[in-house]
């Protein structure tokens, strides 16, 4: 058994006994943001990708803390060279972690960051995660479009928990999540990067009432709600 709670866009922190780990922190750029990332005390950072409404406060919440950040390898590299300890991977490795098992995922999109250089730098290619916690198969699916090989991932991951993007734009909408949620078979899907910014206005409650007719459970958490998986 493991709490989870939602900072917010596709934010989460997890803990599990005296494990805290937390996805994509991006909280001072967010103004829908409750939590301030001085007051994360984490012992690992877990990166989908380079863009800044992911890799957020990650860097400062890493060293902060002293916690290692686990990252697809080029995203890791450049944390390490900001000061951070690093644990890069990559897509299809997982690795034991004293709290539980991490597995890379593929997801279809960028992993670039303007850092105001002439070259937008390079992270390299972006990721989902599957973190087994507590006994229970969380999965992160960070931003993606849909794709066919959550077919696979479902098929061989007895999810408890999937972390879908429904925003549109910028990753799946509405309509496509709930097609990666019949892929997925998760017992419970929770929506996250919607609302954030103009463009990803879609309504979770909307998505949740299409998965319902497809006998998909979603439970909509407010930022700052914590879940017990
Ligand atoms: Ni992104
Ligand atoms: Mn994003």
């Amino acid at each position: 058994m493991s709490q989870m709670t939602y900072l917010g866009h596709s934010a989460f922190l997890l803990q599990e006994k005296s494990s805290r780990i937390i996805i994509d922190p991006y909280l001072s750029g967010n103004p829908l943001a409750v939590e301030k990332p001085e007051n994360i005390k984490v012992d690992y950072v877990l990166l989908t990708h380079g863009h800044g409404d992911h890799l957020g406060d990650g860097i400062m919440i890493a060293t902060d803390n002293d916690a290692t950040v686990i990252a697809p390898n080029e995203l890791a590299v450049y944390c390490s060279k900001q000061g951070c300890k690093v644990h890069p991977m990559h897509i299809g490795g997982s690795f034991n972690f004293p709290f539980g098992r991490v597995k890379l995922t593929i997801a279809f999109h960028g992993s670039g960051n303007d850092l105001g250089g002439e070259a937008m730098a390079y992270m390299g290619n972006p990721c989902g995660f599957l973190v087994t916690l507590g006994g229970k198969i969380i999965y992160h699916a960070g931003d993606t479009g849909l794709f066919m090989d959550m077919q696979l991932i479902g098929e061989m991951n007895k999810i408890d928990v999937a972390l879908l993007p429904i925003g549109d734009n910028f990753t799946m909408g509405i309509d496509d999540a709930v097609k990666a949620a019949e892929f997925l078979k998760p017992k419970l899907v929770v929506p996250m990067h919607f609302k954030t910014f103009d463009v990803i206005n879609t309504e979770p409650v909307e998505f949740q009432k299409k998965a319902a007719a497809k006998n998909i459970q979603v439970k909509i958490l407010e930022i700052g709600d914590t879940l017990v998986v």
